[in-house]
Order: structure tokens, then C-alpha cells, then sequence
């Protein structure tokens, strides 16, 4: 039974309570339609895919993905930030999701959240942890939609031509306004 495309589907949803329906109506289903399996082993949550512990992507313990992640956050931290890092569910939860993203084909995500949440900062973990060179911006008060077109050329003659792993990120404080917003919306598709 197909448990990768069940959390595939549950985890685009943003609200607790579509996420719990969901669920329940997995759950309701494949007892009803396979009532032979042991449905409660199959689909006990949570439900998490990564090859970070072995080589294939396959279904991980949380408790054996969290040690993993753990040691691999501070190594990390240490390397690249000041700050110690906090590692909770829901932590673990996103670092699989962005990874998941992250090896697909020109895979791309709008990570939406408060201010301070940690999206960049566990972009550019995940960024780490599969050996992606990371890509911002750096704009300033006379960055130019020129500017930004020239460094987009920059970072696909480095993708394209040089088949180098980037994981571009653009987070807020890289947008000069809105109409930049627009234009990128055109240049990027
Ligand atoms: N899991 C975490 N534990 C502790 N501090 C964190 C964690 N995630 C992020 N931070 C800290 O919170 C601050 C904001 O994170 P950031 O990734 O920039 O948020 P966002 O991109 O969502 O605005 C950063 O200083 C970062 O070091
Ligand atoms: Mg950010």
C-alpha cells in the first residue's frame, strides 16, 4: 500500500483539523478495502520517508531519524551558524518535507510562515545536508531588476552548463517590492 503517496498528500494541508480528516479517511479506507493487512502497523503515524539512514527513501523510525538529524544539526550549527538549533517533531517533520522537495527535479517550495519561524535557517539545513551549494541574493538600495536578472543567469550558467546542485533561496528580506515579485514570476517559469 502506497504510505509514501498517503503522507505526500496529508502534508500539503495546512490545518490540524484537514490533516486529522485525512487521516481518519486513510485509515477508514484501507481497513474497509484491505481488511487482511495489518493496517495498524502500515499506517501508524507518523509517517516519515527519508534516505538519510540507509541508502534507499524508505519509512524511518522517528526516534532513529531524530539521533541522525540531531548530530547532523549540530554539526551544522557549529559550522555554519553561532547558535545552537532546536530540534522538535515538527522540525523534523519540515526538514523531511524540504528534502523531499529538494531532491526532486528542479523541486521548489513556498515556504509560508511568521517571521523568525526558521525557513530559511532549515532550507539551508536541508541545503547542507545533501551537499547543495546555496544560492540569495544580496540586495542592497541600488539593486536593480538588471541586477537580479544577471545574477539569475549566474546561477543557471552554474546549474545548466555546470550541472552544480544549487538550492536558490529568496526569502523576504530579498524582495525590493512587489512589481520584483511579478517579474521574477515570469523570469522563473
Ligand atoms: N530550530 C531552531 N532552534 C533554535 N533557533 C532557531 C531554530 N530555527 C530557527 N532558529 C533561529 O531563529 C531565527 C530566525 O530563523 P529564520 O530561519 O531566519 O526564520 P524565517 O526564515 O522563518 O523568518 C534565526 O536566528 C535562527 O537561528
Ligand atoms: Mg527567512
Amino acid at each position: 500500500m502506497g504510505t509514501r503517496s498517503i503522507t505526500f498528500i496529508q502534508d500539503r494541508l495546512v490545518e490540524d483539523v484537514e490533516r486529522r480528516w485525512t487521516n481518519d479517511n486513510i485509515d477508514t479506507v484501507a481497513l474497509k478495502h484491505f481488511p487482511s493487512a495489518n493496517c495498524e502497523k502500515a499506517l501508524a503515524r507518523p509517517i516519515l520517508y527519508s534516505n538519510w539512514l540507509s541508502k534507499d527513501y524508505v519509512p524511518v523510525d522517528r526516534e532513529q531519524l531524530r539521533e541522525y538529524v540531531k548530530a547532523r544539526l549540530k554539526v551544522f550549527y557549529e559550522e555554519e551558524l553561532d547558535v545552537p538549533l532546536v530540534l522538535f517533531d515538527e522540525v523534523l517533520d519540515h526538514v523531511l518535507r524540504i528534502d523531499r522537495i529538494f531532491r526532486q527535479p528542479q523541486g521548489h517550495l513556498l515556504l509560508i510562515g511568521v517571521s523568525g519561524a526558521g525557513k530559511t535557517t532549515l532550507s539551508r539545513f536541508v541545503a547542507w545536508m545533501n551537499g547543495l551549494s546555496i544560492f540569495q541574493i544580496k540586495v542592497h538600495n541600488k539593486y536593480t531588476a538588471d541586477d537580479f536578472d544577471e545574477d539569475l543567469r549566474s546561477v543557471l550558467r552554474r546549474s545548466g552548463c555546470k550541472d552544480e546542485k544549487i538550492a536558490f533561496i529568496l526569502d523576504e528580506s530579498n524582495m525590493l517590492d512587489s512589481s520584483f515579485l511579478e517579474e521574477n514570476e515570469h523570469t522563473l517559469s
